[in-house]
């Protein structure tokens, strides 16, 4: 989950071409080039571009690897078997140049579980990724897939359920090590004060502990490890030129970067975002089962939660909470500036229910003195998920007019087909104000939560077509003309222009066409991705429809 506020963002772009070389123009080129295709560039091609960003040109080799024999090396047991205990740990995919967290997009390209004798190729992975570190390495990478008409893809840690970060045949701007961090002070006609300026790879713990020692707090993610400058504000392309986007300065694309999707109008290489005074936090986790409880008294409690939902929120509070078959779990219920009793009195309403039917529960409630305090104290080490989503934001008025009909849908889901539902659970319009406004869909301001659901992936079934087709629809029905958070969602979602950026779709895409003329920028359910198709038959590559 990522919400946040900027302030300005510095990016290239690749509306103002400053090199000699011409974009990429051939209206015949159906698609871009493929490795193997006699436009491919050949290794003293590679080699000068690996000179002009300081020798910092990986080819990928899949971690997988180590797992099978292939062109790649062959089989080694023992580092396989490190590899397997380690697969769930973000790091081991952070520290790649190429993996992706995303289970489905890696399509079982080069699986480390499933067996010595099964194929590792590149399938989704970038052939090659520039470890930028600066923004000179974006606008040269930028230039060079223009020259030679190759796809560019934009990762950062590989935390992405959308596939976005992945592309066959793919040339990718790896923004991990573009990590510097500074508190600015920010001076403009809508805001004078302290900002935190950091690179596009900082991720959120690290931008937390940072503000945290300089005795403030910026608006970030609940996982640790993912970056403070994707998700909604993802960007750039370009060909040397950096543009710096406000409010006030090129306002067209701040508006577009600031909720209109990532991967689509350029690479951001750095993002200042306000800061807060550090604030005392109360956090709290709660967690009971329905094992041996009476399933309506069970539901009944639930529903007694989601009810106290919207009181939550207007109280400036956060929350995460999982649904399984198995277990309700609060973990973690953030409230800044808030104390125990406040906790409390949001808790209560849950808590009577819970005593009422006696059902046991775990409740911890604890005070901090800063935000970053509770966030490590309340956070548990994530690990990479192996999950399949789809979401949908639910509105306010469902929970007040239906709550019923929601609970029931909430009740299918889980005890009838096993899936998991996360409630992220927040105000987006609290305490906080865009400058500018922002092109986040505006579905998001009547949501009490973000209803996130996900399936078991396993190696040998995809369920994405039962995602789409018959759990999703179960909260569409309930929500007509309503949206999904565009991160953590379907990627098969019908309707994908309205669903995921509402009414904002067009003006998104006429400023896409102003600042990314020649689509440079792809990526699956982004803002003119329609203009594309990923041609299986043909090793994915991508091709104009
Ligand atoms: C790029 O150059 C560096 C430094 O010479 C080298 O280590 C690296 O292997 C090169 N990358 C590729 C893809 O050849
Ligand atoms: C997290 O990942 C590690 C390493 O793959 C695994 O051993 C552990 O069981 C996982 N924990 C959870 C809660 O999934
Ligand atoms: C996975 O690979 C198969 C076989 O090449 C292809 O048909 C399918 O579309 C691919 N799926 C993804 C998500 O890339
Ligand atoms: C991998 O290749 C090595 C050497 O060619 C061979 O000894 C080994 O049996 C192969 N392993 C598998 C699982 O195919
Ligand atoms: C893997 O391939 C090797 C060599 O082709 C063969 O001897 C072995 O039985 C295979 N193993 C499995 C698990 O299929
Ligand atoms: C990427 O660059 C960083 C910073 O220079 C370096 O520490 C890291 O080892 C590089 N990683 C790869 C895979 O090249
Ligand atoms: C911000 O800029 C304005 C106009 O240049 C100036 O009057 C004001 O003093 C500045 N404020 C700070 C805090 O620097
Ligand atoms: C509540 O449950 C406990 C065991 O979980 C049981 O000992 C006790 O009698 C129950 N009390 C009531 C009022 O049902
Ligand atoms: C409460 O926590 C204890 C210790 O971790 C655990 O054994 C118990 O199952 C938990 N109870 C509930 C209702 O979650
Ligand atoms: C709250 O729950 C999370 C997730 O289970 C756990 O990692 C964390 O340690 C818990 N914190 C406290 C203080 O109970
Ligand atoms: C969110 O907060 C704003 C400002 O307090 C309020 O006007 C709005 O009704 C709230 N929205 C929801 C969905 O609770």
């Amino acid at each position: 989950m990522h919400t946040l506020k900027i302030s300005a963002i510095a990016l290239t772009t690749a509306l103002h071409c400053s090199g000699s070389h011409p974009p990429w123009s051939g209206s015949e080129e159906q698609c871009r080039c493929f490795p193997g295709d006699h436009c491919w560039p050949g290794h003293d091609e590679w080699q000068a571009f690996n000179n002009t960003v300081g020798g910092r040109l990986v080819a990928t080799v899949p971690i997988g690897a180590v797992c099978h024999n292939s062109t790649f090396g062959p089989y080694d047991e023992s580092s396989c078997a490190q590899l397997q205990s380690e697969w769930f740990f973000p790091q081991t995919h952070i520290h790649s140049s190429s993996s992706i967290m995303a289970p489905y997009f890696t399509n079982n390209s080069c699986n480390p579980f499933l067996g010595p004798n099964t194929s590792c190729t590149l399938g989704n992975l970038a052939v090659y990724a520039v470890n930028a570190t600066s923004v000179d390495d974006i606008a040269r990478t930028i230039a060079f897939v223009r020259r030679h008409n190759i796809r560019l893809t934009i990762r950062n840690t590989g935390h992405d359920y959308m596939g976005k970060a992945a592309g066959a045949g793919s040339l990718s701007v790896w923004t991990h090590y573009v990590n510097e961090m500074q508190i600015v002070d920010y001076n403009s006609s809508f805001y004078t004060g302290k900002a935190l300026k950091m690179g596009a790879g900082v991720m959120n713990q690290d931008s937390f502990k940072f503000t945290h020692d300089h005795g403030l707090v910026n608006v970030g993610a609940n996982c640790p490890t993912l970056g403070v400058a994707g998700g909604y504000t993802q960007v750039v392309t370009g060909t040397g030129q950096v543009l710096i986007a406000t409010p006030e300065r090129n306002q067209d694309l701040y508006w577009a970067l600031s909720g209109g999707g990532g991967g689509t109008y350029g690479v951001v290489s750095s993002l200042t975002v306000k800061t807060y005074p550090d604030v005392a936090t109360t956090a709290s986790n709660l967690t009971f089962s329905p094992a041996g409880v009476d399933s309506g008294h069970y539901w009944d409690v639930v529903h007694t939660w989601i009810q106290s939902l919207p009181t939550l929120t207007a109280s400036g509070c956060w929350a995460g909470w999982v649904l399984t078959t198995e277990s309700f779990s609060l973990a973690p219920g953030t409230c800044p500036g808030k104390d125990r009793e406040d906790m409390s009195r949001l808790l209560q309403p849950t808590l009577d229910k819970l005593k009422q039917y006696n059902i046991s529960y775990n409740l911890s409630i604890t005070e901090f003195t800063s935000f970053y305090d509770s966030y490590v104290a309340y956070n548990a080490p994530w690990n990479v998920s192996n999950a399949q989503l789809g979401g949908r934001l639910i509105p306010k008025s469902l929970i007040e007019d239906n709550s019923i009909a929601l609970l029931d849908a909430l009740r299918t889901l889980t005890d009838d087909f096993g899936i998991e539902v996360s409630g992220v659970t927040l105000n987006v319009s609290q305490g906080t104000s865009a400058p500018g406004g922002n092109s986040v869909t505006p579905i998001w301001r009547t949501a009490v939560f973000d209803c996130v659901l996900g399936t078991d992936y396993h190696a040998d079934t995809v369920l994405a077509n039962d995602m789409t087709q018959t759990y999703l629809p179960l909260l569409e029905q309930l929500t007509p003309g309503g949206g999904a958070y565009l991160n953590e969602a379907d990627f098969q979602q019908p309707d994908y222009k309205s669903v995921f950026y509402g009414g904002n779709y067009d003006r998104l895409l006429q400023i896409k066409d102003k600042y990314d003329p020649g689509h440079i920028f792809y990526a699956i359910t982004a803002v003119g991705s329609d203009r594309w198709y990923e041609d299986e038959s043909r090793g994915g590559r991508l091709c104009r429809v």
